[in-house]
């Protein structure tokens, strides 16, 4: 008989949590104001709010961490990161900052202007919101398939290149400062982009002399479906297929939460001697001076070895096959899930779920708050809640796919949890019939709303 699959690690130390019972909960989710972001963590039983910085260091990062080296100028940490990073990368100039959204803001602070317009696949919340923020505009290039969940696009991460020449065509150069492709593409459902269509977009951008920055949080993941999914990559190492990906970039940012697997940090790097020069200084004023940015030197020394780590094949199935574990599980029972599968994440489709609810009461945050109520399970709304009002018209943004993520960890719950998560969302679904209200807000915040909006029942 062949030996089923099992993890490549085994468990040092363990982290209590507590096991809340329905009564708790519908209290605690008042107090709350209906917003999970507002949950205390001893409150919630499984937490798949996010993958970012919630992850399990390993022997080798603990341990890395533990020679760090705190000088202000010229640690040796920064040196091994920087090496790091050149390696896997292939970028010679390096920042470090605090997270991804810091390397958003000292790279935009170098190329963005009001004006203009930044072409990508579904640009994250963040990122959207840094360019907004300078009254730029994000275009969204995505291919259409990523908004069918039925649909079993290999890529559904990648850039539509007729929508991308639309953009490039329509706007003077000077108002394009950057093409960004996000790897995967976290807000359509951790969906990878091939290396086919990267190579695509480079050439246009070549064409039209238009930079391309990649929005790196979960390289390592796109990387591992390229291997598995494209044609050609089946015999390439993991980190020669990262390589060849990154020929095609002119810069990065990275929130290292994710693919780094530690709990604070980012990276920007890029190609680019005068974009460095002048970032440098950008990262002085926001972050801290260059050889430590927004980081410790122990955090970058674990930093190092995450990224080491995040790059072996063995590593990428262990995470893989855990979210695909939950996946499949959701899919038996026939609830509706983005299909295929994502990297980090299952992305419950919350309109084919719950379709008693108006999108005016937020469908997918009603959703969520039945998981939690249901199971102590916290998981996050990707819809109306995230996509924030229109800038100009302040009219709410409906946006095509209304998700309830699960977004699993890496290396923190094991599959009996997996269990769990996947029978909650089944007594759901199995009287989804009788949900049919959400909730109305009641206090938002301009920009970015979903982190502190307060709800009620409708
Ligand atoms: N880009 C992507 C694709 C992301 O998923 C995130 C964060 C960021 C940038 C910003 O990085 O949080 O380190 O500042 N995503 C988290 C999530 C928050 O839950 O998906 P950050």
């Amino acid at each position: 008989m062949d030996l089923p699959f099992a993890e490549n690690y085994r468990i040092k130390m363990v982290e209590p949590i507590y096991r809340s019972t329905r009564k708790e909960r519908e209290e605690w989710i008042k107090q709350a104001d209906y917003n999970l972001f507002n949950l205390p963590s001893e409150h919630v039983f499984i937490d798949l709010l996010t993958d970012s910085g919630t992850g399990a260091m390993s022997d080798r990062q603990w341990g890395a961490l533990m020679t760090g080296d705190e000088s202000y100028a010229g640690s040796s940490s920064y040196f091994n990161l920087k090496k790091q990073v050149k390696e896997i990368f292939g970028f010679d100039h390096f920042l470090p900052v605090h997270q991804g959204r810091a390397a958003e803001n000292v790279l935009f602070s170098v190329l963005v202007k009001k004006g203009d317009v930044v072409p990508g696949n579904s640009h994250f919340d963040t990122t959207k919101g840094h360019i907004e923020f300078r009254k730029a505009k994000a275009i969204d290039c995505s291919v259409d398939e990523a908004f069918d969940t039925n649909g079993n696009h290999p890529f559904k991460g990648n850039i539509d290149l007729e929508k991308l020449t639309q953009v490039l065509e329509s706007y003077p150069h000077e108002q394009v400062p950057m093409i960004i492709v996000t790897l995967t593409c976290n807000s359509s459902g951790g969906q990878p982009v091939s290396l086919a269509n990267l190579r695509e977009v480079r050439q246009l951008a070549d064409r039209y002399e238009i930079p391309v920055i990649f929005d790196s949080a979960r390289f390592a993941e796109n990387a591992w479906f390229i291997q598995n999914r494209e044609p050609g990559y089946q015999d390439k190492t993991i980190r020669e297929i990262v390589r060849e990906m990154y020929e095609l970039a002119d810069g990065m940012t990275m929130s290292s939460k994710k693919d780094g697997i530690v709990n604070i940090g980012g990276i920007l790097a890029m190609r680019h001697e005068d974009w460095f020069q002048q970032a440098s200084v950008y990262n002085i004023m926001y972050e801290g001076f260059n050889t430590y940015g927004g980081m410790a030197g122990r955090d970058m020394n674990a930093l190092a070895v995450g990224l080491d780590e995040v790059t072996s094949a063995d590593y990428l199935e262990n995470r893989i096959r855990q979210v695909h574990y939950l996946g499949n599980q959701l899919i038996n029972m026939g609830i509706p899930v983005q299909n295929p599968l994502g990297g980090h994440a299952v992305f419950v489709d919350a309109k084919r779920f719950l379709t008693q609810v108006p999108k005016e009461q937020f469908i997918a945050q009603t959703l969520a708050i039945e998981l939690y109520l249901e199971a102590g399970v916290r998981g996050v709304e990707v819809g109306t809640l995230l996509a924030d009002r229109d800038p100009v018209t302040k009219e709410n943004r409906y946006p095509k796919l209304e998700f309830l993520r699960l977004a699993i960890p890496r290396r923190t719950y094991t599959n009996n949890h997996m269990d769990v998560v996947a029978a909650g969302l089944k007594n759901i679904f199995d009287r989804r019939e009788s949900i049919t209200s959400g909730f109305q807000i009641t206090q938002e915040a301009p920009i970015m709303r979903h982190f502190t909006v307060k709800l009620k029942p409708q």
